[in-house]
């Protein structure tokens, strides 16, 4: 047990899914895995292990932000052995190529909170994907619409600075709350990670997904994330 996984040792797979929201946790273990089993009901942050195509995995609610994420991983990577998390979750576009409904892998994961230069003392660390979980959801995500670029993890979902011309101007694809504490702490812990995430609403036009395509996009995340995870 850690301080917010009631899991024993050995309940929790070596590589696990990771999306935002607990009930999507719930939604991935009862649709996508056989014979799930719950191994965390803390906080009621869900996970559940099961198996995918054959092999053990889990799925685990991290919540929203960077700060929530990182207990998360921090006890996966450091309690349960955990060697492969890919996020699955939603973004909002920046650029005018990245449409609704869309999906990004996101090489690298910019952010303008204090996590990642409080880890590595004011250097400015690049927080970025594994290469190995990148070519394989890439080549499961390559048959939708796909993106691959560099996300920023945002510490406010209300931001009312002018972050979203200058992340704009530097290509940035999409904005999100959670990558970049991911990818900084499985560089520190030598793991693999990556994020999976559709583009769920446009920050600069304002266009957000209905629910059919909510639940289109949901199942090819799912779909790329389980694929790269048992690769
Ligand atoms: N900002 C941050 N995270 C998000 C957004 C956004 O606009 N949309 C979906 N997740």
């Amino acid at each position: 047990m850690s301080l917010h996984i009631a899991a024993k040792p050995g309940e929790v797979a070596e590589r696990i899914l990771l999306p935002g929201d607990p009930l999507r946790a719930k939604w991935v273990a009862e649709n996508f895995l056989t014979d799930p089993v719950q191994y965390n009901s803390v906080r009621n942050m869900f996970g559940y292990t099961g198996s995918y195509k054959g092999e053990r995995v889990s799925v685990q609610g991290s919540g929203m932000g960077l700060p929530s994420i990182s207990i998360y991983v921090h006890e996966l990577f450091t309690e349960y052995n955990v060697q492969r998390a890919i996020r699955i979750g939603t973004c909002g576009a920046i650029q005018d190529e990245t449409k609704v409904g869309d999906l990004i892998l996101a090489l690298s994961a910019s952010t303008d909170s204090a996590v990642n230069r409080r880890a590595t003392n004011g250097l400015d660390f690049a927080p970025h994907c594994d290469f190995h979980l990148l070519k394989s959801a890439y080549e499961v995500a390559k048959k939708f619409r796909v993106h691959v670029g560099g996300v920023s993890s945002m510490d406010q979902f209300y931001d009312t600075t002018d972050a979203l011309t200058k992340l704009r101007e530097y290509n940035v694809l999409a904005l999100e709350m959670e990558a970049s504490a991911l990818y900084t702490l499985a560089a520190r812990f030598k793991r693999q990670a990556l994020a999976v995430l559709t583009v769920s609403d446009h920050v600069i036009t304002h266009e957000a997904m209905d629910a059919t395509s909510r639940e289109r996009t949901l199942k090819e995340m799912v779909e790329v994330g389980l694929e790269a995870l048992i690769s």
